[in-house]
């Protein structure tokens, strides 16, 4: 089939990717230049384990084109994919400018049936304000082409988005249109082998979908990290009680780690959305809010704790930060608690050794050079000299260090741990003063 993509960040690019290796033929458009050049001179703008690979097979193989050329992009598919940005507007809500301006550069360009799939999260209702925007743009050329709008949410997790896309868990699909969902299933084919994973549903049923789902995961962390402030105060280990809620089927080991609080370009946004769309309907979403207001709350939580340590000035103090992403596998910094906790380091007159896998290049975009922050191209690097460790994001290398080392390295053996990656025990014997998310503290046992 002949496929367009509009957008071609962290959605849009492994759609494109992923539909082009099952045959399809793929054009991606974007209106960011300087992108668009470098995915045609090969080069991948993002960190996705596996994209690289993928992208370049199907670029040799003819089947994956880039352009900045909107008619092109038109003129090609006859599914027309949105997977823009939907970034929170000043009052929390999604802004649908970037939607509705591929609505109205389609039905500019149009000449034919088309069907337009929006990929991109966006709020109950969208659907028809996509359809009015292509319809009066339509009307206003004296056009009179059949369209069909098809929400079909996304659900690919970055740093498993290759996986996720090409052996999906559910493929939601929201439409009122029999010629529509024929193609829709045609296409889709390819990625539900085993057995149908298509789940059709009216349109604001999909819309809502994608947004319960997100509510949800973040709800479940939110709980965790409320618990795993109690859990500090009495002195119970919220990792025992993790395991002992996670037997329960009902409740299940899965999503359910405490830690610094959940960052990424998804949950916070699509929380706030969705508790604003609430609002609009005359409905309080309390509970959706709290869990918003908890997780800011929980993104303080290590700054505290280094400050209960340290006291309020951290002038002539070093922390050293392994990890900087919002979580592993991936460079994205998109509401990072590495952000808020290093800003809330610098306010405090600190200065910062970090280390992250794939996250330097985007520090050092976001942050530029500056003298209180020292990107260093190892994690045991970026702990010399430093009067703590501040584990940020779980990524595997950090799970099992020299620990004999990372003593020797720091000028104080203290570690705050966001992610609760070590055993109190261990760390005690080790001789560290060891703080972690809900977990009792051990008296350092030895000095290194
Ligand atoms: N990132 C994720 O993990 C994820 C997962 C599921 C759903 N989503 C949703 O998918 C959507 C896209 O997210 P993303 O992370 O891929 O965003 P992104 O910011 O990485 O990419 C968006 C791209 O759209 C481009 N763009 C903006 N206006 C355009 C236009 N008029 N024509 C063509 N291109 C245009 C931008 O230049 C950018 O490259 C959002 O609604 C997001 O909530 C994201």
């Amino acid at each position: 089939m002949n496929l367009t993509i509009f957008g071609s960040g962290y959605v849009g690019l492994v759609t494109g990717a992923c539909m082009s290796d099952a045959g399809n033929d793929v054009v991606c458009v974007d209106i960011d230049e300087q992108k668009i050049a470098s995915l045609q001179e090969g080069e991948i703008p993002i960190h996705e384990p596996g994209l690289a690979e993928l992208v370049r097979r199907n670029v040799e193989a003819g089947r994956l084109h880039f352009t900045t050329d909107i008619a092109e992009g038109v003129a090609h598919g006859l599914i027309q994919f949105i997977a823009v940005g939907t970034p929170p507007d000043e009052d929390g809500s999604a802004d649908l400018k970037y939607v509705l301006a591929v609505a109205r550069s389609i039905a500019e360009h149009m000449d034919g049936y088309r069907v337009i799939v929006d990929k991109s999260t966006v709020p109950v209702g969208t659907a028809e304000k996509v359809k009015a925007e292509i319809g009066g743009k339509l009307a206003e050329r004296g056009a009179k082409h059949e369209f069909d709008v098809v929400s079909n949410p996304e659900f690919l997790k970055e740093g498993a988005a290759i996986g996720d896309f090409m052996k999906p868990d559910r493929i939601v699909v929201g439409t009122d249109s029999a010629r529509a969902t024929k193609l829709i299933k045609q296409m889709y084919e390819p990625f539900s082998r085993n057995h149908d994973k298509l789940i059709l549903m009216d349109i604001p049923s999909a819309e809502l979908t994608k947004y319960a789902a997100n509510a949800m995961l973040a709800t479940k962390i939110s709980f965790m990290n409320e618990l795993s402030n109690i859990a500090d105060r009495y002195g119970a280990d919220i990792e025992q009680v993790r395991i002992g809620i996670g037997s329960d089927p009902r409740i299940g080991y899965e999503f359910i780690y405490p830690g610094c609080g959940y960052g990424g370009s998804c949950f916070p946004k699509d929380v706030t959305a969705l508790a604003h769309s609430a609002g609009l309907a005359g409905y309080e979403a309390d509970l959706i809010r709290a869990v918003e207001t908890v997780n800011q709350r929980q993104k303080r939580v290590l700054f505290d704790k280094i400050r209960k340590h340290f006291g309020d000035d951290l002038s002539g103090k070093t922390m050293s930060l392994w990890g900087l992403a919002f979580k592993p596998r991936t460079d994205d910094m998109r509401e990072a608690p590495s952000r808020a906790l290093m800003e809330a380091i610098w306010d405090a007159g600190g200065q910062i050794r970090a280390y992250d896998p794939e996250a330097m290049d985007e520090t050092r975009r976001i942050y530029g050079d500056r003298p209180d922050l020292v990107l260093c191209y190892s994690a045991q690097e970026a702990a010399r000299g430093a009067d703590a460790l501040v584990i940020v994001t779980e990524w595997q290398e950090f799970r099992s260090p020299d620990f004999v080392a990372l003593a020797h390295a720091l000028n104080e053996a203290v570690i705050f741990d966001g992610r609760n990656i070590y055993d109190p025990e261990t760390m005690a014997e080790a001789g560290f003063s060891y703080h972690a998310i809900g977990r009792p503290q051990r008296a350092p046992e030895a000095s290194t």
